[in-house]
């Protein structure tokens, strides 16, 4: 993969799937923008990434304050002059007291909170950074859908919501500023584990297992890379097959 002294802004990046793109840029050369809801979580990060080499700062940003954002922005463009990739991939999806909510006694607090740090914080975050991007016509936008925001998912209706819009948001920016060089897409996972470089084995995909953060961070790395300038607006769904069809029922 090729990067030409690339900067990168990662969102949520203290968590999973964030930390595995940013060890992956700084494998690349790419330096990274860390940044999360505690600039301590994000420091650990950065440390990580110093030890192997790479160039790394941390940055408090909280995506759904439109206040913390600019700040953050301003601080990260003033530090590195300039940024040449974001991936808005700070999420959540689990509800105060439980995994899933039945649509029926869904509070709507809860509600506005998934659409607002999924849906609100890509919003905020990607016009934090487009201007620039658009003045020196060049971006590489990567965003993170899910395969809830493709097919559904019960007990998780406005996280489905919530994602199904950042993959139509990615699509139609993605009109918006294809003439400016700026290529936008989005990278919908499926079951990823919840440890490192760790999977496990599940009759929910067709593979066969779980996916590895590092596999999706791969993946998010070369859309964000020199290499992709011919890909923009498509989401891409990284699932091992869960959404193909159930895997016992051969009709
Ligand atoms: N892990 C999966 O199985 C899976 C599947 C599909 C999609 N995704 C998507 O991938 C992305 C990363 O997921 P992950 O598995 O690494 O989750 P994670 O919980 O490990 O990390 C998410 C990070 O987002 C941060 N965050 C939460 N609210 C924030 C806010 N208001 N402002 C800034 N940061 C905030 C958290 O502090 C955390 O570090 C998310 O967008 C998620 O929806 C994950």
């Amino acid at each position: 993969m090729k990067f030409e002294n690339r900067v990168a802004v990662v969102t949520g990046a203290a968590g999973g799937i964030g930390r595995a793109v940013c060890r992956k840029f700084c494998e690349m050369g790419v330096a990274a923008a860390v940044t999360d809801l505690s600039e301590e979580s994000c420091e650990k990060v950065v440390s990580e990434l110093k030890n192997a080499g790479g160039t790394a700062c941390a940055y408090e940003m909280d995506v759904t304050r439109t206040e913390s954002v600019r700040n953050a922005a301003e601080k990260i463009l003033s530090d590195f002059s300039k940024v040449d990739i974001l991936v808005n991939n700070a999420g959540v999806w689990k509800h105060a007291n439980r995994q899933r909510n039945k649509f029926a006694d869904m509070p709507e607090k809860e509600w506005q909170w998934i659409l607002d740090v999924n849906l609100g914080g890509t919003f905020r975050v990607t016009q934090a950074f487009l201007k620039p991007m658009l003045e020196r016509k060049y971006g590489r936008i990567v965003n993170l859908g899910s395969i809830a925001g493709e097919v559904g998912l019960p007990g998780y209706c406005d996280y489905s919501a919530a994602k199904a819009g950042v993959i139509l948001m990615t699509k139609s920016l993605a009109m918006e500023v294809a003439g400016e060089n700026i290529t936008v897409n989005c990278v919908s996972p499926g079951m990823v584990s919840a440890e490192d470089h760790r999977t496990q084995p599940t009759n929910g995909t067709w593979i066969g297992r779980t996916g590895d953060r590092a596999e999706i961070a791969d993946l998010i790395v070369f859309l964000a890379s020199d290499d992709s300038a011919f890909i923009t607006g498509v989401d891409y769904t990284i699932d091992g097959g869960r959404i193909l069809g159930p895997r016992f029922c051969d009709i």
